[in-house]
């Protein structure tokens, strides 16, 4: 991919001042070129942090949508309001949604489609339990997860940004190393070709996610099929996030 990307995702977290000031701070600070920096806040702040942010550079997502428009389902937000507020992303799939609200790949494939019908990019987020990886299911596991979720979307694919995010990374201070990162992304990066072979191999964007730290960010992002990274709990934070971003500059 020829531009990079460092996502925040905030979870639920963040109130409105202090959610307000890392904004302010991230809109000002010199960005590395070539670096596009997401964030995906609690929506109710959205408002206020788009006209926080001004013309700073940054984008704005939501952390999930429901694929139908419109209707009666409590608490969900549609893929067509996200994009009507002014977001240009959509996270689906996230592990936590999985496991918190029973979503499977079908729904996750719902989702993505109606973020594109809305001209969003959906950001799909697949990963292994620990469980598998120590069973040596991870590829069967991942494949399974691309099969039902990804592959039927064909060559809108390059329109799609893959988040791997082994479920044992998130949220636990254990990140992949970068050789197993690398070694995931890249067979990632070969199955999403398979399935959309008139595209260029370097047109599916990959990130990782998992415990990204200012730590492990710059060694990650030296591995050639690892394009960028989805953050959770070093993006509530200026400094730690601003590391981030810029180990994931071209210069690092
Ligand atoms: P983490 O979360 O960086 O706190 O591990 C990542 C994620 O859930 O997207």
């Amino acid at each position: 991919m020829a531009r990079r990307m460092v996502a925040g995702n905030w979870k639920m977290n963040m109130v409105a001042d202090s959610a307000k000031e890392l904004v302010r701070s991230l809109s000002v600070a010199d960005a590395p070129c070539g670096v596009d920096i997401v964030l995906f806040p609690p929506l109710i702040w959205l408002r206020e942090l788009m006209s926080e942010a001004g013309d700073g550079g940054l984008y704005f997502g939501g952390q999930d949508c429901h694929e139908a428009d419109f209707g009666a389902f409590t608490g969900d937000i549609s893929a067509r309001m996200l994009s009507v507020a002014g977001c240009s992303h959509v996270i689906v799939g996230h592990s936590e949604r999985r496991k918190f609200h029973g979503e499977g790949d079908a729904r996750v494939l719902a989702k993505a489609r109606a973020a594109l019908e809305h001209g969003l990019i959906p950001i799909v987020c697949i990963g292994e339990s620990l469980e598998n990886r120590e069973r040596g299911e991870t590829f069967e596991h991942l494949g399974r997860q691309l099969d039902a979720g990804l592959v039927p979307l064909g060559d809108d694919l390059t329109r799609v940004i893959v988040a791997y995010e082994p479920l044992w990374a998130i949220g636990t201070g254990r990140t992949a190393t970068p050789e197993q990162a690398q070694e995931v992304h890249e067979f990632l990066r070969g199955r999403l070709h398979a399935a959309a072979p008139d595209q260029d191999v370097q047109d599916f964007p990959i990130l990782y996610g998992g415990s990204v730290k200012p730590a492990n960010a710059a060694f990650l992002m030296e591995q050639p099929d690892i394009d960028g990274f989805l953050v959770g709990g070093a993006s509530l934070e200026f400094e730690s996030f601003w590391a981030i971003i810029k180990a994931a500059g071209v210069d690092g």
